[in-house]
């Protein structure tokens, strides 16, 4: 049987991610080796997991600390890893590295030993196909910090073994994580549905329709999201925002949907990366000039809809394409991002008719393919159809 509790999980990347990941399969009793080409970077997680699991023991959260820390063992070969059940990748996100150890790693694995990919906007099929068993490569993505977000996006190869998939999925539920299959596609579930919260709120500032405190403000006290999209970006920091952003852009052909925003490359080209530099959108300094929004009802009104209708779009053409289930969307959008509630239910609490006739009229007024509506959303306005 493949995946089984008693594996020992192999973790490639001992950056936040590979120690996120590594830190959540000690805590669900595997034992666990880490590997890294960097000796600083090992060192960093091997102090990092320490002293997280002391303090969740001081917490009483776990009374295990000195066993977890003693059931991994880091190392910078990966032929270390050949008696792994699951190797899961977290190294750089660069398609001819990845391709490269995947290719390395099916020379020294065993013949039932699963390989994942943890990347967040390469294609799972390009990984597996550069290795000796494509059909036993997944991905599987978690969020960041990956001891705390719920989610993890299944996304097999079109190589992938049908039963590994279940297995896989399985597996992240014994972990205590909210799985979600999604297809192969750009951006995979979270990655696309949520590139209009940001695209569309910079598209606004652009025009001149509103600041940036107006338009998180308007998302936060009338959308109810936890942050605004400016202070999020600022939060994810621009480095990361901005390059998924650009990949995703690229990777479906240039599709106007997904184009990026000179406001946000300007920011990046400056260095301000967000809250981590202390400046990025917004002044992080304790002198910062604190910013006030309008607080106009209308304005406040026409940006959250403007996008959330753009959102909501966007999750119902993931459905039409059949990237995931209406249960996986709703469960990715809320596990993964946080958001108030799933896009499919807010596309039925508002009417389609409704969240289409608001797209419809951005058409009609830019002329752009940027606001073209999902033929899904058409049907379901035309059918009065919910969605759930
Ligand atoms: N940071 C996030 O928010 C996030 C979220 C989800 C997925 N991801 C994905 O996870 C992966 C890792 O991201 P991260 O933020 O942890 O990166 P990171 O830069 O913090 O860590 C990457 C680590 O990989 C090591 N490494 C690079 N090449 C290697 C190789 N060939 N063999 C062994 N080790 C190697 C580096 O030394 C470094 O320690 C990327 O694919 C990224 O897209 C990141």
């Amino acid at each position: 049987m493949i995946l089984k509790d008693t594996i020992r999980i192999g973790v490639v990347g001992a950056g936040s991610m590979g120690t996120g990941i590594a830190q959540v399969a000690l805590m669900a009793g595997h034992s666990v080796i880490l590997c890294d080409t960097g000796t600083n970077a090992l060192e960093n997680s091997k102090n990092n997991l320490s002293n997280t699991f002391k303090k969740l023991q001081e917490k009483g959260k776990i009374q295990n600390a000195d066993d977890l820390i003693s059931n991994i063992i880091f190392t910078n070969t990966i032929d270390a890893l050949n008696n792994c059940g699951l190797i899961i990748e977290a190294i750089i996100e660069k398609l001819e590295v990845k391709q490269s150890l995947f290719k390395s790693l099916a020379l020294i694995v065993n013949d039932t030993c699963v390989l994942a990919s943890n990347t967040s906007s390469l294609s799972i099929t390009s990984i597996a196909a550069a290795c000796a068993y494509p059909e036993r490569v997944i991905g599987l993505h978690f969020f960041n910090p990956a001891p705390l977000m719920a989610l993890v996006e299944v996304i097999p190869a079109i190589q992938t073994n049908i039963t590994i998939i279940d297995a896989a999925k399985k597996l992240m539920l014994k972990w205590g994580k909210t799985p979600v299959i999604a297809k192969d596609t750009p951006g995979f579930i979270v990655n696309r549905v949520a590139r209009p919260f940001y695209g569309e709120a910079l598209r606004i500032y652009e025009e001149g329709i509103a600041d940036m405190a107006t338009i998180d403000y308007a998302m936060t006290q009338i959308g109810n999201f936890k942050m605004g999209p400016f202070t999020l970006m600022d939060y994810i920091g621009h480095d990361v925002n901005f390059v998924v952003t650009e990949t995703v852009f690229q990777s479906f052909y240039y599709d106007a949907r997904y184009k990026p925003s000179f406001t946000q490359k300007r920011v990046l080209e400056a260095g301000w990366l967000g809250k981590k530099t202390g400046k990025g959108f917004y002044d992080y300094s304790p002198n910062a000039v604190q910013h006030h929004p309008k607080t106009e009802p209308e304005l406040l009104n026409t940006i959250c809809e403007r996008i959330v209708a753009m959102l909501i779009n966007e999750a119902v053409d993931a459905l039409y394409l059949k990237v995931a289930t209406i249960a996986d969307l709703e469960t990715a959008m809320t596990k993964g991002v946080n958001y108030p509630k799933g896009l499919l239910k807010w596309c039925d609490d508002l009417g389609a008719d409704y969240v289409l006739n608001l797209l419809d009229n951005l058409y009609n007024t830019y002329h752009e393919d940027r606001y073209r509506a999902s033929v899904l959303l058409r049907k379901q306005a035309e059918t009065k159809s919910k969605f759930l």
